[in-house]
């Protein structure tokens, strides 16, 4: 089979809810991925931030087929002898006192939500259904209908409801408008990207997690925070909200927990607020399984061991540095955090950011628009500064096609 066999085969048994770049691909190691014609390109959106750790990690594929010949999948009707290990590894690592095992990063923020509805209920003493949860303009949370119906993106919402109720929208990045909404008080909770990842990479204003932090305990509102996409080092520190010293009440996370080798995702929250949910009332087959527990556990040594947040911090700083650097009048702005950034692009003579993706991918780099003028640029953590001056020079190439 050659390239095109493989993407008529997707195109025609598979359904259409993705528009891939054309690259077939088949093998994986660091930051580098190679297609089926042997061709290696530099990897730069990392599964949308799940393969911080690089691709097949030794350490981390070595947890998996340990564990995988062991034992998989209990449910969580028994106990095991691993879940609790990574349930102790995961709380003190993050410094919690509890952890709720689950897969999507979707359905982490599903339960993110019932969680601060319950304590809303329990704990804050608002009346049954009407608890309301703020969440921000641009936001992305995953494709549930209760997640999309807090977003603003119509492509995410049209032809989807009914939505539901109980969510109040606000600008990202915009105090004033969160201290408004605030006054009302049903609000339990507010949800808030550290940096806005699938919107464009927007990095809101230094300060305003601190602040909106601050907000929220003042009006007994519970801070939760998506690291979904930010966290486990890819912003330049183990969570993007370290930035400004903000420990949110509760934490969503998913994607690198994982090292991108299986779906683990992980809702972590202080006793007062995790056990408001009791037996019975949420759950998952698949979440916490034992093979799921060490991988994780693989994955989160990993970044630590090998420093990624804080070569992430410095090799994206050198990276906008290089990008802000470039002479193309394409570029209309570029942005980020440690290893998480944009170019935003102003389209020429009919060209936009798909044509530089598929010129950078001519070159040897994938990369992704996110939106029709953004480009992420999220390469594995892993990848080291020589790597990433080579990568650099790629995508300058390709831009000068378009000069
Ligand atoms: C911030 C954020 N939250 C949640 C999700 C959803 O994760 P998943 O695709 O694993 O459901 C994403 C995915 O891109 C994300 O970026």
């Amino acid at each position: 089979m050659n390239a095109q066999d493989y993407i008529n085969r997707e195109e025609k048994y598979g359904a259409h809810n993705y528009h891939p770049l054309p690259v077939v691909l088949e093998r994986g190691e660091g930051p580098f991925v190679w297609d089926v014609n042997g061709k290696r390109y530099f990897d730069f959106l990392s599964a949308y931030s799940a393969v911080n750790q690089g691709h097949c990690h030794p350490k981390i594929i070595k947890a998996l087929t340990d564990q995988a010949q062991k034992l998989t999948l209990t449910s969580r009707a028994f106990y095991n002898t691993v879940l609790g290990e990574y349930e102790e590894y995961v709380t003190k690592y993050f410094k919690y006192d509890k952890v709720l095992p689950m897969n999507s990063g979707a359905e982490a923020d599903e339960t993110a939500l019932k969680l601060c509805r319950k304590w809303a209920y329990k704990k804050k003493g608002i009346k049954q259904d009407k608890a309301k949860i703020i969440a921000c303009e641009g936001n992305f949370h995953g494709r549930t209908i209760t997640i999309i119906s807090m977003s603003t993106d119509p492509e995410a919402r049209n032809d989807y409801g009914p939505f539901t109720p109980g969510i109040v929208i606000i600008p990202y990045n915009d105090l004033k408008a969160l201290e408004k909404a605030l006054q009302d008080p049903d609000v339990a909770g507010f949800l808030v990207e550290p940096v806005q990842g699938e919107a464009g990479v927007f990095v809101p204003d230094e300060g305003y997690l601190k602040k909106a932090y601050d907000l929220c305990k003042k009006n007994n509102v519970l801070f939760i925070a998506d690291e979904v996409q930010t966290g486990i080092g890819r912003t330049g520190k183990l969570l993007a909200c370290d930035h400004e010293g903000v420990r949110p009440d509760i934490l969503i996370l998913g994607k690198a927990l994982s090292g991108g080798v299986m779906p683990i995702s992980a809702v972590l929250a202080d006793d007062e607020i995790m056990l408001t949910i009791k037996p019975g009332e949420h759950g998952s087959t698949f979440g916490g399984n034992a093979l799921a527990a060490k991988v994780a556990i693989a994955a989160l040594e990993v970044i630590k061991n090998e420093k990624l947040a804080e070569n992430a911090e410095k090799l994206g700083k050198i990276f906008r540095d290089e990008m802000k650097s470039v002479k193309s009048d394409m570029i209309e702005l570029v942005r980020g955090k440690g290893l998480l950034n944009a170019i935003v692009i102003r389209p020429k003579g009919g060209k936009t950011a798909w044509d530089v993706c598929l010129a950078m991918m001519d070159k040897g780099l994938i990369a992704k628009p996110t939106h029709e003028h953004i480009i992420r640029f999220a390469p594995p953590l892993v990848i080291t500064e020589p790597q990433l001056k080579e990568a650099i020079s790629l995508i300058k190439e390709a831009f000068k096609l378009f000069e």
